[in-house]
């Protein structure tokens, strides 16, 4: 048991999106994107659990909320009893669809919840909480530092290296209107491979992140390519085939499925990312499977939770999370 005591006050963190995978870095390769979800959290006689905006069909507001939870498990740990909190929730990042939500939520309740008991947990503990309760390393491990991750976690240990996103890099998201969970999306993947396979998602995943880490952009189409899991997901997207099969001739310097989808992602040169071709290439080929597609430009998101403290005299105060949290116009800082 440590000491810890809560403040007095509410706790906003700004949490990024994350993609994983990146292609053939299955379970290892992730990275941060510009796109936020924000939990707020205090200390409160009763629990209430307020959800904001768009984006949170669903999400419970009970003990059972999954933030509460994951809050709890930090409390536990601190030895420290805070069993009442006032938690809100806005999300920018769409659910169920490859970019990171859960591990976004999981890793802005650890961040909040130890924030609110002076930060007695390290950041190693949590991004081993994160990874456990998650699973998935590389969207933990991006939504908790920032840029790139590659890890690797062994069911008991997590380990990761972050790479700084090479510059002059940027990243489009093709959406699409459906949700696909990623239980949906791994039943769908082989017991065994063949050993071909094999080798060729080590040597990509190795060639990829060498070329991430050392800037090499020229590398990147040849790199993203994945055996592993794309092609047994591709039937569950209609139009994903194609689609990343030809991005590089339309401008994309690599294209993959975000997470386990059904978000496409696409890496391209800012210099000539944004002159239109790449985005009507994508709605032309999904308006022909009858998909709505919402495309968005991102940038590589180059930090982790950022994490602001307020208390009634702070001139943004609201004690109503609606207000508050639709107004985080404050780029919140560490
Ligand atoms: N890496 C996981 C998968 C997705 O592809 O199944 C986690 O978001």
């Amino acid at each position: 048991m440590r000491n810890a005591k809560p403040i007095s006050g509410r706790i906003i963190v700004k949490v990024p999106a994350s993609t994983a995978n990146l292609g053939p870095g299955f379970d290892s390769l992730g990275m941060a994107l510009s796109l936020f979800a924000w939990i707020s959290m205090e200390p409160s006689e009763t629990t209430r659990i307020t959800l904001v905006g768009d984006n949170l069909e669903g999400v419970s507001q009970d003990k059972t909320n999954l933030v509460y939870v994951v809050a709890q498990s930090v409390f536990d740990k601190a030895g420290i009893e805070l069993p009442e909190l006032d938690i809100g929730i806005r999300s920018d990042i769409p659910l169920t669809r490859g970019l990171g939500s859960s591990a976004s939520a999981i890793v802005g309740a650890l961040v909040a919840a130890n924030s609110l008991i002076g930060n007695v947990l390290t950041d190693d503990e949590l991004f081993q909480m994160a990874t456990a309760l998650e699973k998935h390393p590389d969207n933990v491990g991006a939504s908790l530092f920032g840029g790139i991750i590659a890890a690797a976690w062994d069911g008991t240990r997590a380990e990761y290296v972050r790479i700084e996103p090479p510059s002059g890099m940027d990243v489009l998201v093709a959406i699409p209107e459906f949700e696909l969970s990623t239980k949906k999306a791994r039943n769908v993947l082989p017991e065994q491979i063949t050993l071909s396979d094999a080798v060729f998602n080590v040597t990509h995943s190795s060639l990829l992140t060498a070329a991430l880490a050392s800037g090499r952009l020229d590398l990147l189409s040849h790199a993203m390519r994945d055996r592993l899991h794309q092609p047994y997901r591709a039937a569950l997207i209609p139009g994903m085939d194609r689609i990343l099969r030809e991005a590089t001739d339309h401008g994309a310097l690599g294209a993959v499925l975000s997470g386990a989808g059904p978000t496409l992602l696409f890496l391209a040169r800012s210099e000539h990312s944004r002159n239109g071709q790449l985005v009507a290439f994508i709605q032309e080929v999904m308006a022909g499977e009858g998909i709505t597609v919402k495309t968005q430009w991102l940038d590589p998101c180059l930090h982790g939770p950022q994490v602001l403290f307020m208390d009634e005299n702070h001139p943004d105060y609201d004690k109503d999370p609606h207000r508050l949290l639709r107004n985080v116009k404050v780029e919140v800082g560490a």
